[in-house]
């Protein structure tokens, strides 16, 4: 991978920055030639070929600041480019290391003090049990598939059927993404917190939270992020102390399991109220931030294309019952059949997925180690798997690999044998080895049954009554995994005929006969 850069872009992208960053990019600059110069190290014959920037020294620092997530290095960096080099790093998890990003990230982004840091940086040896170990036993049992599960997605998808009863028959217009943006936010801090809950006493702080998330990358550079991040840098201060009240007035009690086996872990490990409020942004963060921009891309793509409209409707309206119950219609729609029976929003799931979600996976080396017995790694040095090139490589896909086609995953079965194993290894929305996203089944109900309901009883169109588009996407910031778009998209909602006056539940209970 090369990246040009001219004397003139590099000039004019100094001066419509803003003073932070030209100091920022003073320091970091200086700080990359003390360390390259102390740092340069002649490369082993067994190492994966080195891409040099074309300006020397500091053309990939420029290629950092200007490009955010699309560019990401230090020191020594090893790109893996083919998928199953991908899953074998992942595998290699207790040396190719996501741990210690983590970590620091983690400290960085919420501001711990000292002793926060210490506690999340402890790394016994023996792999004996540390906190962040406990954390991460905790968060992956509470989202397992199982009764924990259960309790969860039947919270979320409860205070999602309210968003979708609230709509009328009389067309109204929507922003988008932002609707999505604030029912998914609100219903997540419903479901992790219980009622009443910080954001749902005060909804101003859904902004709060996405403020937050805008300034992620930045926070965690942690150069004076008062100045470089100012919201996420407000935000945070304002989250903070309205979940230490949270805690102290006991609603934890309400919380569902994650939220409480991850106090348990933190207290065990000595981490005060004041500490535990200073992460809660991160998780209602983490619950939001893939969900929210791949519900928004999966809705563009099926109701830009009417036929698809019409064969969901088909296969949706089989996994639903209608009673009527002391006056009241109900449709309830069945969640445990969603997978079984409803292929093909499934494969609308899985094809948004591959096409969104384009965040890369970091990690480090702990000590020197080949990768698959193929690449020596060099201890310190960090490893990119850019899972969103792997999911759109027209090698693996084909031709229409750019293309948003869901058919594709109902007719993998008819590929040769070789070919399907490639998408299936190129195929990593949720990462994968020990770090495999935990919230994947959750992410899966929330965002299909969501979505299944809308199609099936609502219709969806632009301001002038015509189909919707696909917007384009957002400039990739650094640390962002999945594309938001750059505008929102004004739409109309309006109850379909047949379900005009109907109330929608979401069944999370058996299987329907
Ligand atoms: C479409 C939605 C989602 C996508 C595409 C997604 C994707 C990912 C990916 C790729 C990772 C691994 C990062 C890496 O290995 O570098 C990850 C980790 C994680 N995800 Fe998700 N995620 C989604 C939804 C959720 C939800 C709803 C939750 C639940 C609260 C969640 C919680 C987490 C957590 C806690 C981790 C960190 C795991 C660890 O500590 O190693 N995710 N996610």
């Amino acid at each position: 991978m090369h990246v040009t850069y001219s004397t003139q872009s590099i000039v004019s992208f100094l001066t419509k920055s803003s003073w932070p960053a030209f100091i920022a990019f003073v320091v970091v600059l200086t700080s990359l030639l003390v360390l390259r110069f102390l740092g340069a190290k002649d490369v082993d014959p067994e190492e994966p070929p080195v891409v040099r920037p074309r300006i020397p020294f500091v053309g990939h620092m420029i290629g950092l600041l200007r490009h955010h997530n699309n560019y990401f290095t230090l020191l020594r960096i090893y790109i893996v480019q083919s998928p199953e080099l991908a899953h074998a790093a992942f595998r290699q998890s207790k040396t190719i290391d996501f741990e210690t990003i983590k970590g620091y990230a983690s400290c960085k982004a919420v501001a711990f003090g000292q002793h926060a840091t210490d506690v999340v940086n402890f790394r016994p040896p023996n792999g004996e049990d540390s906190y962040m170990s406990d954390l991460h036993q905790e968060m992956y049992g509470s989202l397992a598939q199982g009764p924990n599960l259960l309790e969860t997605n039947s919270r979320v998808l409860n205070y999602l059927a309210r968003s979708l009863n609230a709509i009328q028959t009389t067309p109204k217009e929507y922003p988008l993404f932002r609707w999505l943006r604030d029912e998914y936010t609100l219903g997540s801090a419903a479901t992790l917190y219980g009622l009443p809950n910080p954001l749902s006493e005060d909804p101003n702080l859904i902004e709060s939270v996405w403020d937050f998330e805008h300034d992620l990358g930045v926070l965690v550079l942690d150069f004076f992020p008062k100045i470089t991040a100012p919201k996420g840098y407000a935000a945070r201060n304002v989250v903070t102390p309205v979940f230490e009240k949270y805690y102290n007035a006991g609603l934890n009690k309400n919380a569902n399991t994650l939220v409480q086996r991850r106090e348990v872990a933190a207290r065990q490990w000595g981490l005060t109220t004041k500490e535990i409020s200073q992460a809660e942004i991160s998780i209602i963060m983490a619950a939001g931030t893939n969900t929210v921009p791949n519900a928004f891309y999966m809705i563009c793509h099926i109701f830009s294309q009417p036929d698809l409209v019409i064969a969901l409707r088909q296969e949706i309206n089989k996994i639903t019952s209608r009673k009527t119950r002391d006056g009241i219609e109900t449709v309830a729609l069945h969640i445990s059949m969603l997978q079984s029976h409803c292929p093909l929003i499934t494969a609308c799931f899985n094809e948004t997925l591959r096409l969104n979600k384009t965040g890369a996976a970091v990690r480090t080396v702990l000590e020197d180690v080949m990768l698959d017995n193929r690449y020596l790694l060099k201890k310190g040095a960090f490893v990119q798997i850019p899972t969103g090139l792997l999911q759109s490589d027209l090698n693996v896909w084909g031709p229409d690999a750019k293309q948003f086609n869901p058919q594709r995953f109902l007719t993998q079965n008819s590929l040769p044998k070789d070919v399907r194993k490639a998408q299936n290894q190129a195929y990593m929305p949720f990462g994968g080895g020990k770090n495999l996203c935990p919230g994947r089944h959750l992410a899966y109900t929330e965002i299909v049954a969501f979505v299944a309901m809308l199609v099936l009883g609502f219709e969806l169109s632009t301001s002038d009554g015509g189909k919707l588009h696909v917007p384009k996407g957002e400039f990739q910031r650094l640390g962002v995994a999945s594309i938001s778009p750059e505008k929102d998209l004004d739409i109309l909602i309006t109850r379909r005929k047949e379900f005009e006056d109907v109330t929608w539940e979401f069944d999370t209970g058996t299987v329907m006969e």
